[in-house]
């Protein structure tokens, strides 16, 4: 599975460090091309000709050679490679990878990176426990990057407990696993819309509401990854398009509804993951309304366009899955949004579930599908729950449906 695959190893400087030449083997062994960077620290903990000499290929610590000042290009390792594994990745990596610190070849790279990263994590068990490294290591979950959770035992510290790096064999075997993952969603075309709308009062006022667009994003994430060409018609967030991914911003609900549908005309499926006012002010003024505090104003709404409607109604054998965000009568609600608007399944999350809903890094989510059966998933980071939404789109695919 890994033959052929293009591998960096960012060593840190844990003394989980020597695992990695064990890694660095069974990789090149598997048929893997490998290339290894390490930390400045990390030479203090294993020999950089150690790694050379296994993985076939210098192995770079300096943003440049200082003897002759040859570069070493983040950039272009970071383009080079399939995946890059960070292991062991200290409590001080983490950090500095959660936040962006770029000051060194190793958290370089990994910014430039366009490959899935994974991280496997080697610490004392306090350190591992810190709610900041905890925090942090959400954090890189919500980025996408993928956490090797570091195993329970005897640490180099004496202490007992979990903190140790994942063992080389098991990072192989979740590696193999990662790319051998079925995928047919290779070459379909899917439509994703995200965010909130804005609907205008004024110049200077609008209607909107708390999506922050982040589900939407890491389900069009998801998707591109797995081999799908992705179109994200996204209303306006905070947030960075995923790379590959085309995106198109729109602001009002009838410019959602107008580039959704017609994209929607050249693909194969669609998630309707924004949260689209379902009204918009009648008019809106070309001038700022002057306030007028001896009256009440009140202002007259119109119904905007359901999109996933609209695209349901003519959607044909296509797959359509659709959101629902209930505060009562979850259940109730989400079944009869799946019928009127002809979704193959819908995916219902509770305002009333802690860490589920707006705003959250995570949500909390149950699949409800047209034939009645439904599956109910636990709390789980964004990227995390793209996955599961992912997953049930292939399912969808995989059935004969001739
Ligand atoms: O009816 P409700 O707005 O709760 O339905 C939610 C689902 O419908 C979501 O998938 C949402 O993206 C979609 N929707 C839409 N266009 C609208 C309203 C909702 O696509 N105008």
């Amino acid at each position: 599975m890994l033959r052929g695959k293009k591998i960096i190893v960012g060593i840190t400087g844990s003394i989980a460090a020597y695992k990695a030449a064990v890694l660095i083997r069974l990789l090149v062994r598997e048929g893997a091309e490998v290339k290894a960077l390490m930390t400045p620290t990390a030479k203090q903990f294993i020999a950089p000709l150690t790694l050379a000499t296994l993985c076939k290929n210098p192995v770079p610590v300096e943003f440049f050679n200082p003897e002759n000042g040859a570069w070493n290009s983040h950039v272009s390792l970071g383009t080079w490679a399939d995946a890059l594994v960070i292991a062991p990745a200290t409590a001080n990596t983490i950090a500095k990878m959660a936040t962006g610190v770029a000051d060194n070849l190793l958290l370089t790279t990994y910014l430039s990176a366009r490959c899935p990263v994974f991280v496997a994590p080697a610490m004392d068990l306090d350190m591992y426990n810190h709610p900041s490294t905890q925090y942090n290591l959400d954090s890189l979950k919500s980025y996408g990057n993928r956490i090797i959770e570091p195993a329970e035992g005897e640490l180099a510290s004496g202490l007992s407990g979990k903190g140790r790096m994942e063992e080389p064999e098991k990072i192989v075997e979740y590696l193999s696993q990662y790319f051998s993952r079925k995928t047919n969603l290779e070459g379909k075309k899917i439509l994703v819309t995200a965010g909130p709308t804005i609907e205008p009062i004024d110049p200077v006022r609008y209607i909107s509401n708390h999506s922050s667009g982040r589900m939407g994003y890491a389900i069009a994430a998801e998707l591109h990854e797995r081999g799908a060409e992705v179109y994200l018609v996204s209303g306006k967030t905070a947030l960075t398009p995923p790379d590959g991914v085309q995106t198109i911003d729109v602001l009002t609900a009838d410019e959602m509804y107008q580039a959704a549908t017609q994209i929607f005309e050249r693909c194969d499926g669609a998630v309707m993951c924004a949260a689209v006012a379902d009204y918009t002010p009648k008019t809106a003024e070309t001038h700022k309304i002057k306030k007028d505090s001896s009256e009440t104003w009140s202002l007259e709404l119109a119904p905007t366009q359901d999109i996933a409607a609209a695209i349901g109604a003519n959607k044909g054998n296509r797959l359509l899955v659709g959101f629902a965000l209930e505060t009562d009568n979850e259940q109730v609600n989400a079944l009869s949004k799946l019928e009127k608007k002809n979704m193959d399944f819908i995916v219902l999350n509770s305002l009333k579930d802690k860490g589920a809903g707006f705003g959250t890094k995570t949500n909390r989510i149950t699949i409800l599908r047209k034939d009645g059966t439904q599956t109910e998933f636990g709390l789980k980071n964004k990227t995390e729950v793209a996955a599961d939404i992912a997953d049930e789109m292939e399912a969808f695919w995989g059935m004969d449906r001739s």
